[in-house]
């Protein structure tokens, strides 16, 4: 892809400064596009987050079946989408076409294990590279069935089934997969070897029409949406430590939704804040969800000034949302990232790595194998990145080494690999320099957040 230059965010590192609402929460948002869905009647949503992604998966249960009518408006989508029949999805007949979406692929192979539903998911060059074994795998113990392809077999059934002798390891599965659901699934008592909800809530949606009670325990805990957002949909669900459990059988009703702010997409303007000498940024209506803000607790520990400002108001379900505000303080120091903490951060740290860079002395991301599984292998881009921007920053084993320096810029472009989050770090990068820097493509931002630079403008 050719460089494009980044000079959309401007040559001068300019303050930025002001109260914004970002984009919807993009795993919320996802969520309430299929659980309601999955529910009997119509749910009204709003605030929907209209990007690549969430239509993805919007699209997906409007072809098994699901009535969507949505509107765009300035906070997303709202209006209404009404459940599939009650006996369940139908098998599209064309290929479930996942885009860039992990979270649509492996909540979706969960969903549809438990129904007498044929239908094959694909997804953009990266998706298929990603493994989805870490679903398939524990979604077979329950008696799904599926097999790499597009389903042209899809009459002959019995004749590839996963555990065919040549057919690939499961946990080596990666899209297109034709997933064959049965209306018979076991219950699942699953150690998951990862701190991954979308594995998490895979399991738990495929248990809800199980025979039995279907528990996951996870190494650390990873973010908790499904769990909180379930009994909004009428469906009970327990967790207790680093387990959840759900008992098969139970019936899913429409639901109202309003889908606040993404912290995540927050995280960006908030670390530029950081970054930018006389900046002060407000993100308002976000979500604050302490399984997703881990980001803020590290900011905190390198010396940032962040103040949090938690409204009265609900938000979904049990979720919580504020505004989170950070005042641009000299000094930034380095820190330890532990691997506990990981989870609560995972989609922030390439732009939490950038803020590393700016603080002085030498911070460690713990255990951080899983970048490699994203969007990109974000593992080494960042290495990379960061490298091109004059920061030593490498890996020792799974941890991942910054050591704070002044950013300097090469000419060489830095490389996005067409992620959305390793596109934001490098522009947060360009407006922290204050000059142009090439970035290969920020046309992927629009996966999660289609109006960045429109609210960098507007902040500066
Ligand atoms: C997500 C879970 C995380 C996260 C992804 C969204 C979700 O992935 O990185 O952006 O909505 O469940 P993993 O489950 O693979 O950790």
């Amino acid at each position: 892809m050719a460089p494009v230059m980044a000079t959309q965010v401007g040559r001068a590192p300019k303050a930025l400064r002001g109260t914004i609402r970002v984009p919807s929460d993009k795993s919320l948002s996802h969520r309430v596009a299929l659980f309601s869905a999955m529910a009997q009647g119509t749910s009204r949503v709003s605030g929907l987050l209209d990007s690549l992604d969430v239509r993805s998966t919007l699209r997906a249960v409007e072809a098994l079946g699901a009535t969507v009518e949505l509107a765009a408006g300035e906070e997303g989508l709202s209006g209404t989408i009404k459940g599939w029949p009650a006996a369940g999805p139908s098998s599209p007949v064309v290929p479930l076409d996942c885009g860039n979406s992990g979270t649509t692929a492996r909540l979706l192979l969960g969903a549809l294990s438990g129904y007498e539903v044929v239908a094959c998911l694909t997804g953009d060059e990266s998706l298929s590279q990603r493994p989805m074994g870490r679903v398939t795998e524990p979604l077979a113990m329950m008696g799904a069935t599926f097999a790499e392809g597009d389903g042209e077999h899809r009459e002959h059934k019995k004749v590839r089934p996963l555990c065919a002798p040549c057919a690939p390891h499961p946990l080596q599965q990666t899209l297109p997969l034709t997933v064959y659901g049965s209306a018979q699934l076991k219950a699942l008592d699953y150690v998951s070897p990862v701190a991954s909800a979308q594995v998490k809530s895979a399991i738990l949606l495929a248990g809800l029409t199980a025979d039995g009670v279907t528990r996951v325990t996870e190494p650390h805990k990873s973010r908790d949406h499904t769990e909180l957002l379930l009994p909004a949909y009428g469906v009970q669900v327990a967790a207790c430590g680093l387990s959840v459990t759900i008992e098969g059988g139970q019936r899913m009703r429409a639901s109202d939704c309003m889908v606040p702010g993404d912290p995540s997409s927050a995280a960006f303007l908030l670390v530029a804040a950081a970054l930018i000498p006389d900046s002060e940024v407000t993100v308002r209506d976000v979500l604050l969800n302490p399984t997703r803000t881990g980001f803020i607790a590290v900011m905190r520990r390198m010396g940032a000034d962040i103040e949090i400002l938690e409204s009265e108001q609900g938000g979904l379900g049990a979720e919580r949302m504020g505004a989170i505000r950070v005042t641009h303080r000299a000094g930034l120091q380095a820190t330890t990232v532990k691997a506990h903490e990981i989870a609560s951060l995972i989609d922030e740290v390439p732009i939490m790595a950038l803020l590393a860079a700016a603080a002085q002395g030498e911070t460690v991301f713990e255990q951080v194998g899983e970048l490699r599984h994203k969007e990109s292998d974000r593992f080494a881009a960042i290495v990379a990145g960061l490298n091109l921007l004059g920061v030593e920053a490498f890996a020792q084993g799974d941890d991942l080494h910054v050591v704070g320096s002044a950013l300097q810029t090469s000419g060489v472009p830095l490389e996005t690999h067409g992620d959305h989050r390793l596109a934001m770090t490098w522009s947060i990068a360009a407006l922290a320099t204050g000059q142009e820097l090439a970035i290969d493509g920020l046309e992927s931002i629009a996966v999660s957040y289609p109006g960045f630079f429109e609210d960098l403008k507007r902040l500066s």
